[in-house]
């Protein structure tokens, strides 16, 4: 080979490397920092210095919160925070930089974790890239984290509830002596928070804490505690599951209005019941199987199908009232005086109520019966006119005594007919006045019911959906 091409080679070669290497301070930063760096050692002077990490969470965004496992799901923006002494350097050497990025799997990371994981596989959900170093050696991680963290609901007062979860982060080896977390604020990070259509945030706030575990007693770990508060909007249950509810409810009651004679009063208050239930079983899938305690709106449905069922039980017993008539026995004085009095009044109900009838024979004077009277056929006008044509003639006759018996005994048998037919009006009279009676009394208890039953739906209804109050806990 020529020294005119070794000439040659060598300055393509200089030419190439002064070329491409166009502001290499922060290639020779990275070299001159990484170059002894071991990412394993905790980065302190001494070792019984204590790191002190700076731990922060802004939330993002809550994703679900899953009341039949307990689960709550977040969006995180974790920011941690170190002095690292071995990533210090000069910015004047090296042409005035004074931050890089590093790959965060290349340099020491304090170990914290979510303790109240709920997830195996949360470490496949976090982005992280790089660790912002300055030239003081001050750290930044910023990572994201979608995290699936257990957290008791309680569904008490569903769905005018108030949930209260934490999400407990602490480093999982290092004890307090060795990473020190700190907090920076009282309250977590939600400028960046994007709302919920279903929950609203009432509160994000952290605390710090010592807690010392039973493998390790003397070695307290150092624990920040985020309270995410927050209160579901009820307006989709009350739209969907409680007004569906109270209108079934109140078309129960109106089976109170019903006539008793359509004969559909019962079938309504079945058919009602059996839509509650069939709501019932929706508001149960959406529950924590839990037997803690009923939840609000479970409560309200358990009161609501016992209303309905005891509606329907006294419909069974206003019907029983309504054909009791039949049987003849009349209504019972103190009955009477109380509900026609009292609650007819009270109700404005205008009782259709015919005169009681004249207690017919049993007012006849036994004696008149016999009196031989020919008035009693004029005034008891029912007499056929064949009948009357028969006594004519035997009238008009000669005096015979034959004639006068026969005349006498026909004429008693014509009252007596007549007597017995009148008893039977009467007797009809009565029981038609005794059924009617009876029908009236269904008619006000039925009246008596439904205001009664209103009152009660409408107050339990109004108690329970007024929002409770959630100051004291
Ligand atoms: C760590 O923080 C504590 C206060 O929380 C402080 O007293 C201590 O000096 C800090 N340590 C270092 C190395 O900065
Ligand atoms: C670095 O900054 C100093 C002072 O700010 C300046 O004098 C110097 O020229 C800068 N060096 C480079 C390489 O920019
Ligand atoms: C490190 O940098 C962050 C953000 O720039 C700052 O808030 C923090 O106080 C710094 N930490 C130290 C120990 O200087
Ligand atoms: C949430 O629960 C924690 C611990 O149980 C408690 O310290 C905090 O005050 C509660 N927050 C609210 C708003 O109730």
């Amino acid at each position: 080979m020529s020294s005119a091409a070794t000439l040659l080679t060598a300055t393509i070669i200089v030419t190439y490397i002064t070329s491409t290497s166009g502001d290499e301070n922060e290639y020779r930063l990275v070299r001159d920092l990484m170059g002894s760096y071991d990412p394993r050692p905790r980065p302190v002077v001494h070792h019984s210095q204590a790191l002190n990490v700076t731990f922060s969470v802004a939330l993002a965004q809550i994703i679900d919160v899953d009341e039949r496992n307990q689960i709550i799901t977040t969006n995180c923006w974790l920011n941690q925070n170190w002095l690292d002494y071995k990533l210090v350097w000069d910015p004047r050497k090296f042409g005035n930089i004074t931050n890089i990025r590093l790959p965060y799997d290349e340099v020491w990371k304090p170990d914290i974790l979510l303790y109240n994981n709920a997830d195996v596989s949360s470490s496949l959900s976090a982005v992280s890239t790089n660790v912002i170093v300055t030239n003081g050696g001050n750290v930044t991680w910023l990572s994201m984290w979608i995290f699936k963290s257990s957290c008791s609901i309680d569904v008490k007062y569903f769905p005018f509830d108030v949930q209260n979860c934490s999400l407990d982060f602490a480093s999982w080896t290092y004890e307090s002596f060795e990473v020190n977390l700190v907090k920076n604020a009282d309250t977590g990070d939600t400028s960046n928070y994007v709302d919920s259509s279903e929950w609203e945030l009432l509160n994000f706030q952290q605390k710090r804490q010592l807690v010392e575990f039973s493998c390790c007693p003397d070695n307290p770990y150092v624990f920040i505690n985020y309270f995410i508060v927050i209160k579901r909007r009820p307006l989709f249950y009350i739209f969907n599951m409680m007004m569906p509810c109270v209108l079934i409810t109140l078309v129960a009651l109106l089976g109170f209005y019903m006539p008793s004679d359509s004969g559909e009063k019962i079938s309504m208050g079945i058919t009602t019941l059996l839509s509650m239930t069939v709501f019932l079983m929706i508001v149960a899938e959406s529950m924590p199987p839990t037997s803690d305690v009923v939840p609000l709106i479970g409560m309200y449905y358990g009161i609501t199908i016992a209303i309905v069922s005891s509606a329907t039980g006294m419909t069974v017993l206003t019907l029983n009232i309504h054909h009791k008539g039949t049987r003849g026995h009349g209504v019972p004085p103190l009955l009477k005086r109380i509900c026609f009095g009292v609650f007819a009044k009270f109700l404005f109900i205008k009782l259709d109520l015919p005169e009681p009838p004249e207690h017919g024979l049993h007012r006849i004077p036994q004696t008149e019966t016999h009196r031989f009277d020919t008035d009693i056929l004029t005034r008891n006008g029912g007499i056929s006119p064949r009948f009357a044509r028969k006594i004519r003639p035997l009238g008009g006759s000669p005096c015979s005594d034959n004639a006068e018996q026969q005349f006498t005994k026909l004429l008693q048998k014509v009252q007596q007919t007549i007597e017995r037919n009148e008893f039977r009006l009467a007797e009809q009279d009565r029981r038609d006045h005794v059924k009617k009676e009876w029908q009236q009394l269904a008619l006000v208890l039925d009246r008596l019911l439904l205001l009664c039953f209103l009152i009660v739906t409408v107050s339990i209804t109004l108690s329970l959906m007024v929002p409770p109050d959630h100051s004291n806990g």
